[in-house]
């Protein structure tokens, strides 16, 4: 089913006349842990000739993921600087848990590239959500140290844009001046505000952003529903 969505969620962007320079995904790139779904899943983003930067989620397992995705030139974790934003990808996750907790060297490996980039303005990307959803189930296994994360972006007074993934539903908020994106998934989607696990009948989607040199940003969640895909 996955597969099958995500072709849809690609297709509708080949489909479509906005272009991207990059691709980004914010973790769980796959559900049954084997090599064979990551390789899928580099196959079907490498069709875009795009470069494609991913962080991994509690679904992910790192070493598997790391090494298929290095194996397809598919970036993990990495920063890249990209027309006067620096884009930062970082590890929320914890080991054999589906909740996240930023890492100390993770936040300080953060901050120096952070301090140590010649771009203007930043965008973080991360899986785990540094708010709150308001939905039960999902805050039990949300950030551990959000307030921790937020501080470290807020300080440098250049970070615009977080973006996280693991919700799957859309989620559109701002903590001091940051603007915290997260994007449905281009598989099912979440039931938003449910104390329960639950999902909707919502279609796969993913987010166009457009970032300018000059630090203003425009973004938009596009839900793929041009033809079935359940
Ligand atoms: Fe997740």
């Amino acid at each position: 089913m996955t597969y099958k969505s995500l072709t849809a969620a690609l297709d509708h962007y080949r489909q479509n006349e906005w272009r991207a320079d990059i691709v980004i995904s914010t973790g769980d790139l796959v559900q049954d842990d084997s090599a064979g779904a990551y390789r899928h899943f580099c196959e079907l983003l490498g069709e875009l000739a795009l470069p494609v930067y991913c962080v991994p989620g509690n679904h992910d397992v790192r070493a598997v993921m790391q090494e298929v995705l290095a194996q397809n030139q598919i970036n993990y974790c990495k920063s890249i600087e990209h027309g006067n934003w620096l884009i930062a990808g970082i590890d929320s996750c914890v080991d054999g848990k589906a909740g996240g907790h930023i890492a100390a060297t993770e936040l300080d490996r953060l901050d120096s590239e952070i301090y140590g980039s010649g771009m203007q303005h930043v965008m973080v990307c991360l899986h785990h959500p540094p708010v709150q959803m308001n939905s039960k189930w999902l805050d039990s296994v949300g950030l551990a140290n959000a307030d921790e994360f937020l501080a470290r972006v807020s300080a440098p007074g250049n970070v615009k844009l977080a973006l996280f993934g693991h919700v799957h539903q859309p989620c559109e908020t701002e903590h001091d001046g940051i603007t915290i994106l997260g994007t449905p998934s281009t598989c099912r989607q979440f039931t938003p505000g449910s104390d329960a696990f639950a999902v909707d009948d919502n279609p796969p989607a993913y987010r166009r952003v457009n970032l300018y040199a000059d630090g203003r940003f425009e973004h938009k969640l596009i839900w793929v529903n041009d033809e079935p895909v359940f």
